[in-house]
């Protein structure tokens, strides 16, 4: 068997992180490979490490069964490799030409500009972003950002392109057709390399699946052999239940009170009149396609955004505007954008971690940072949220996406806020991290938190809530109590813009 790709024996350390442990992959041509393991396990690091972004302390990389000499990404493109990263890494202010030109002027120098233009503005044809080519990146939705980012590396000549975790922030219908996208590559000869936390994924749109556990790799395998109970104990080193654990008790009385919300922003109207309540020990969940004025919604809920008109009561009392007296009125916030709104990257985790407290007096007195305290906070913290880091000194941009995450909700839940706002709160955890935070959201509930769980995946939304809210158009469509009998049908109508007449009498919100 050749392979068109193997890595043999890569090593890396980070301080004392030993993040790849002598993994050895093989990857064979025209084929989607999936990269599967735990937050930190050393998936993105291996990764860089093929694209000649982070340097390996050991171990070889061969293409087509003779040795590579990879140094920088430059010189991974010049092989034929292209990654797509986690955050995009396109210009904003530039336009999509301009963004697919650039790419490929540092490869090739000598090449015709006009050329290169005429090459990528086909491509762009191809994948249905002509009418976008002279438009800023920056007003492109996600899915179209990334749709450019692979444009801009197969025009780079990429023959094997890497995705790490390229469905965390699509929508269901932008994941489907970016795997018929890559399904198409696959057919012309390209082989595609999937990093993805989602087991259905990998169970769906894969031809192969390596699993890495702790830095290590523990199993290559094909797709078929395998299901996902053995994908998950392979991950984790133990079974994996599935299951959830809230007891679901009767909600308290209403506790949360939405009136009238609206913004209009520079003409458009994002969100027409939003009511609705929650009440204690109780968790709305918040339906909608993306892009339908969630996070407008959940900004001004968080106060971080001024609404046109309207307000919010907690407990009967007015809630004022701004973040930082939200936070004594007892509200939390997890953000779907965890890196520019979610926590300061720039920051230790303790740091982190102390954000909305630290004048707390336990923390701080007479204005001085008590050190010790906030130490075996984090620490206790760290411990159990399970946030893989050397120490809480560890600058937040260091740690793996999904560690990031866990660090704002360890944050966020030990606040112990009575309103909790949380906007995809498993976007980017590793299936024993989703597990862990959806229980803890119950336990929350059950403790009587008040919860709004605005997601996209309607799995999640079935999951956790016990009323269900669907936002189209910015507007309250409809709300529906989470009953077994509950049809997903009439959430994905009412999420399209369509209004069942049974549901109608109940649009506008509040059907307590
Ligand atoms: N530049 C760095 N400096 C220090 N530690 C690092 C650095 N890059 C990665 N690490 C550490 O190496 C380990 C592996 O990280 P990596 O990003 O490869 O994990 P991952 O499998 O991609 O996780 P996730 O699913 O959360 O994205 C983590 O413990 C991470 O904190
Ligand atoms: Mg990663």
């Amino acid at each position: 068997m050749s392979f068109i790709l193997e890595l043999k024996n890569i090593s890396k350390t980070f301080g004392s992180v030993l993040a790849n442990d002598r993994i050895s992959m093989c990857v064979e041509k025209g084929r989607t490979h999936a990269l599967l393991g735990e937050n930190g396990s050393g998936k993105t690091t291996l990764m860089n490490i093929l694209f000649g972004l982070v340097k390996r302390d050991g171990g070889g990389i061969f293409l087509h069964g003779k040795p590579a000499v990879i140094e920088s990404p430059l010189d991974a493109i010049r092989q034929g490799i292209g990654m797509i990263h986690q955050e995009f890494m396109l210009i904003p202010q530039l336009t999509v030409a301009e963004n697919i030109l650039i790419s490929v002027m540092e490869k090739d120098r000598k090449s015709s500009l006009k050329d290169a233009r005429a090459r990528g503005e086909e491509l762009a044809l191809n994948f249905a972003l002509k009418d976008k080519l002279r438009i800023p990146v920056e007003q492109l939705s996600v899915g179209e950002r990334q749709k450019v980012e692979i444009v801009k590396t197969l025009h780079q000549g990429a023959d094997i392109i890497v995705l790490d975790e390229p469905t965390s922030a699509l929508t269901p219908q932008e994941t489907e057709h970016l795997f018929e996208m890559l399904n198409n590559l696959t057919l012309t000869g390209k082989t595609t390399i999937l990093i993805t936390h989602k087991l259905e994924e990998v169970r769906r749109y894969s031809d192969d699946v390596t699993v890495l556990r702790q830095g290590r790799s523990i199993a290559t395998m094909r797709t078929g052999d395998t299901d996902k109970y053995l994908l998950a104990e392979m991950m984790v080193g133990r079974k994996l239940l599935f299951t959830l654990n809230g007891k679901k008790t009767a909600p308290g009385d209403v506790r949360v009170r939405v009136e009238g919300l609206s913004l209009n922003d520079r003409g458009r109207e994002v969100l027409s009149d939003v009511s609705f309540t929650v009440r204690g020990g109780e968790i709305l969940g918040l339906a909608g396609v993306d892009g339908n004025g969630q996070q407008e919604l959940s900004d001004i809920l968080a106060g971080v955004r001024k609404p046109t008109k309207g307000g919010y009561l907690i407990e009967g009392l007015p809630v004022p505007f701004g973040a930082r007296r939200l936070a004594d009125n007892g509200v939390s916030y997890i953000p779907g954008e965890r890196h520019n709104l979610g926590c300061a990257s720039q920051l230790s985790i303790e740091q982190n971690l102390v954000l909305k407290t630290y004048n707390n007096r336990a923390y701080a007195s007479f204005g001085v940072m008590r050190q010790n305290r906030i130490r075996s906070a984090a620490d206790a913290l760290l411990k159990e949220y399970r946030i893989k880091a050397q120490s809480g000194e560890v600058v937040v941009s260091l740690l793996s996406g999904g560690n990031v995450q866990k660090v704002i909700l360890a944050r966020e839940l030990s606040a112990h806020p009575m309103f909790l706002i949380c906007v995809q709160p498993t976007r980017g955890l590793d299936i024993g991290a989703v597990e862990y935070v959806r229980n803890s959201l119950l336990a929350a509930r059950d403790a009587g938190v008040s919860i709004l769980l605005v997601s996209t995946e309607l799995d999640e939304i079935f999951a956790l809530s016990d009323r269900i809210a669907v936002l189209c158009g910015g507007k309250i469509a409809g709300t529906l109590e989470n009953t077994p009998e509950l049809d997903a049908a009439r959430i994905g109508l009412l999420m399209a813009g369509g209004t069942a007449p049974s549901e109608r009498y109940e649009a506008g919100g509040t059907s307590i």
